[in-house]
């Protein structure tokens, strides 16, 4: 399957597009800056170059053209304020949506996160962020495209474990690695129950696939 990554470049996105390669699909990785290209390139990628805030719809629209299933692991990162989670990681979000009803490619998988459910819960620097990826996951669930909406804990950069705990809700904060994350993202285009569906995930003891086929 060719598979659109937007975030490509990213901690997270990095790791989806080799896992992608791996098991044979065919990738387009999405990336806003011309220098993060070479090294997706090299690893066996299509580079694509598109800023999800800044460039046309028609470029955009684009991007999708051709693919059948997009990952959504973009986001406007730690370091950004209000503005931007509005711009990226709600409109962003929102445009990549929007070209991929209108081209077709009808299986869409968002890297979202825990806390959305409850913004005012979660401490105040974090509400921007968490209120523009729940808005972001409302319009993806209207939006009639075949989605899954997967919201992890806190991302670390350990090693993957193949194991994770999943369900619509976990009832407990915690964390998980990108490698586990990337792996769970592409599982989900291959295990047909996670077909409009919503749930949390995080580290734990079941085999990915298995709890992919019981969320
Ligand atoms: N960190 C956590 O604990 C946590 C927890 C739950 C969910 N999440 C979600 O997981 C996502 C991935 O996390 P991560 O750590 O892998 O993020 P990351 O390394 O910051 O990757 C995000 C990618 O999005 C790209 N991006 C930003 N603005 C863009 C734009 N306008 N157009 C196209 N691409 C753009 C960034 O590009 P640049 O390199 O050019 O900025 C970056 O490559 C986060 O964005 C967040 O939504 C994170």
């Amino acid at each position: 399957m060719r598979v659109l990554v937007a975030g490509a470049a990213g901690n997270t996105g990095k790791r989806i597009v080799r896992r992608l390669l791996e098991r044979g699909h065919e990738v387009r990785a999405l990336a806003r800056k011309a220098e993060q290209l070479p090294e997706l390139e090299d690893l066996g990628a299509e580079g694509c170059r598109v800023d999800l805030e800044r460039d046309e719809d028609a470029r955009i629209a684009g991007a999708v053209r051709g693919c059948e299933a997009t990952i959504f692991a973009a986001g406007a990162g730690p370091g950004s304020g209000p503005a931007r989670k509005e711009t990226m990681d709600y409109g962003g979000a929102v445009k990549l949506m929007q070209a991929a009803g209108a081209e077709g490619a009808g299986r869409y998988v968002l890297l979202s996160s825990m806390g959305v459910v409850d913004p005012g819960g979660a401490v105040e620097e974090m509400q921007p962020y968490l209120i523009a990826k729940a808005k972001a996951d409302v319009q993806l669930q209207a939006s009639g495209l075949s989605y899954t909406i997967v919201r992890p804990g806190r991302l670390t950069d350990g090693a993957g474990t193949g194991r994770i705990s999943a369900a619509p809700e976990l009832a407990r904060r915690g964390e998980i690695s990108r490698e586990d994350v990337a792996e769970t993202l592409v599982e989900c285009l291959e295990v047909e129950n996670t077909r409009r569906r919503t749930f949390e995930i995080l580290a734990g003891s079941t085999p990915i696939r298995e709890a992919l086929e019981g969320v």
